[in-house]
């Protein structure tokens, strides 16, 4: 699904990302862990095809192809979605209009005839379940005048519409109040598919209680400096940083 080597990443010509390794394979959900400045949002933002940041060296593989030969609007399509800290509000674009022309473009993409809109209406409707006044929700302007919250909520929905195959979610947990994060750790329960993976970038292991990775990285100054299962996440939160990773894992 996706296979970084030795990725080294530069912004204004400083390497933030010094030979990163990370793979995740269909149907896993990863943790990415690390403190301040590790380089977290920059490894999320060099797979969004950020233009501030250039990969100088290694390789990113997404379903077999090279993702830094793609366009943002190519890797969507792939089945790349990736939530940021703070999501962006759209006038004039309502959340209905914007589900149901992703959702189209991602079925015109995989060579699918795409739904009537009634019919997605419908599915769309039986996805709510969260949200209280469900019509007036889909009118309003994407994300527009939604609090912290709903515009999560709001991710979440996207998520259960347009099936991403790969989700990265950068600090999620930060902007989500219990409520939502349960939400989302039910909805991750209910509708996960085979090939769907996941990569939860966090500082916290409150997330991981609720989400349970298969497996979980350290990130420590550009580089995945340790790999382990839950247990992991555990440990750091007792522990913290120094005293999971020892001597070797921190000069490698
Ligand atoms: N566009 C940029 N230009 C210069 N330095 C940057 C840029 N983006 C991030 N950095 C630096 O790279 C380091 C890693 O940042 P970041 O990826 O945001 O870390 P994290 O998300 O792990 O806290 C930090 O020292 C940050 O200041
Ligand atoms: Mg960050």
């Amino acid at each position: 699904m996706l296979k970084m080597t030795d990725v080294h990443v530069e912004a204004e010509g400083k390497e933030i990302l010094k030979g990163l390794d990370l793979t995740i394979r269909p149907g896993e959900i990863h943790a990415l862990m690390g403190p301040n400045g590790a380089g977290k949002s920059t490894l999320a933002k060099a797979l969004a095809g950020d233009p501030s940041l250039s990969v100088t060296r290694g390789e990113i593989f997404f379903l077999g192809r090279e993702l830094t030969a793609l366009s943002v609007e190519e890797r969507a399509r792939l089945g790349l979605f990736l939530t940021f800290q703070d999501p962006v509000e759209v006038a004039g674009v309502s959340n209905f209009e914007f589900l149901f022309a992703a959702e189209s473009a991602k079925r015109r993409a995989q060579k699918e005839e795409c739904l009537s809109e009634e019919s997605f209406r419908k599915s769309l409707l039986e996805k709510m379940d969260f949200v209280d006044r469900k019509e007036e929700w889909l009118k309003r302007g994407l994300n527009q005048g939604f609090s912290g919250g709903e515009k999560k909520r709001n991710e979440i929905l996207q998520l259960a519409v347009l099936k991403p195959r790969l989700t990265l979610f950068d600090e999620i947990d930060s902007g989500l109040d219990v409520d939502a994060l349960k939400l989302l750790a039910k909805t991750l329960k209910e509708r996960r598919t085979p090939e769907q993976s996941y990569l939860f970038i966090t500082h916290y292991s409150r997330l991981l209680q609720q989400i349970e990775p298969h497996f979980v990285h350290i990130l420590l100054d550009g580089r995945v400096v340790k790999t382990g299962g839950p247990e992991l996440a555990r440990l750091l939160e007792e522990e913290g940083y120094e005293g999971v990773l020892e001597e070797a894992d921190i000069q490698k």
